[in-house]
């Protein structure tokens, strides 16, 4: 495929075509780029068991002072335990996927660029008042918990770790939606000189990802806002990012700014690249392979050994009821 990219001096392609056709050849231009991409290793990929041993990176803390850091540790709730071993600190906050800060697990520094504060955070759709919130005036509104959860990426590694941050239930009350709101799409920011990843044009950015209202109020659906009795690193989606433990992990969008409450299932940021690959539902499914590899075990991190994958990753009792009326969708890719 051949691209012809115009100099600066020349006039933009915007400016002699239609808005539409221009932006439909944007995203065939995206696609295209995006399909040698699936080659060369820049989507989504099976995991590479010998990455995980090269993470060994310490971390820094490069927070700005935060008024919420006294919220943590927060108490932990019983409710939710584990069948593993935690994964070390140091691992969760070094081997991370955040592509807006490059496509590489090795990004953590990068991601120190991000200012955090102030945060606003926007509620808008179809809700009885839209509203713009600060960060740490939400954290006043809401009672901060720590539960331990699996994490299961689709590219088959997997992590445990202690998340701090509030029911998602919680932020939906705080949004008041209207009866015909059936789906919240979540947004992440968009700050290409900040994250350099987001220079990348054949990406559709920002960051998007969406849930039904039925899952978001899943009492499973967590807003996390801190990892290991700590606040959240910027490299795992600080100020505050979403938490689907029976969802693989591409849905729990990290370093939200917006939150939409719609009508309409949002497609969300994978879904628009490579929808046979990465769907809306994307529960966790040993049974149903990805396109490119099998679902049917996972690498722990810092572990040697895989170990098998559970259906709903082991949450099914939890959430088995959302999807027992749904048919004829793709809920396990
Ligand atoms: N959110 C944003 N905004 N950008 C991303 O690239 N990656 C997703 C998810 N949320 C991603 C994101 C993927 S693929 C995974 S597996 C998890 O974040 C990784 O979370 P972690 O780095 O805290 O382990």
């Amino acid at each position: 495929m051949l691209f012809k990219f115009k100099r600066g001096w020349e006039i933009r392609e915007s400016d002699v075509t239609s808005e539409s056709v221009y932006v439909n050849r944007r995203s065939f231009i995206r696609k295209a780029a995006l399909g040698s991409l699936a080659v060369s290793g820049g989507l989504l990929a099976g995991c590479d068991e010998g990455e995980n041993k090269a993470s060994a990176a310490k971390t820094e803390n490069t927070s700005q002072p935060s008024p919420s850091a006294g919220l943590y540790p927060a108490q932990r709730n019983e409710r939710f335990q584990l069948d593993r071993e935690l994964t070390s600190e140091e691992l969760a906050t070094t081997y991370n996927n955040f592509y807006e800060f490059g496509s590489s697990k090795n990004i953590w520094r990068k991601a120190q660029d991000l200012q955090i504060r102030p945060w606003n955070i926007v509620i808008d759709g179809l809700v009885d008042a839209p509203q713009e919130l600060d960060f740490d005036d939400l954290l006043k509104k809401v009672t901060l918990e720590e539960r331990l959860y699996r994490h299961r990426c689709v590219e088959a590694w997997s992590m445990a770790v202690p998340w701090t941050g509030f029911p998602m239930r919680d932020l939906v009350a705080l949004a008041q939606p209207q009866s015909g709101a059936k789906y919240i799409r979540m947004e992440t920011f968009n700050l290409p000189d900040v994250a350099s990843g987001q220079k990348a044009f054949w990406y559709p950015w920002p960051y998007v990802e969406g849930l039904t209202i039925e899952e978001a109020t899943n009492e499973l659906a967590f807003i996390a806002t801190g990892i290991y009795g700590r606040e959240m690193p910027k490299q795992n989606g600080a100020p505050l990012r979403l938490v689907t433990p029976w969802k693989y992990g591409f849905k729990s969008i990290k370093s939200i700014v917006k939150f939409t409450f719609t009508d309409q299932r949002p497609i969300s940021f994978w879904e628009e690249i490579q929808g046979s690959e990465y769907g809306f539902w994307a529960n966790v499914n040993p049974e149903v392979s990805h396109p490119r590899w099998s679902q049917a075990t996972e690498q722990p991190l810092g572990q040697t050994g895989r170990i098998p994958t559970q259906l709903y990753n082991g949450y099914g009792e939890y959430v088995a009821d959302l999807y027992s009326n749904i048919k004829g969708e793709r809920l396990f890719v």
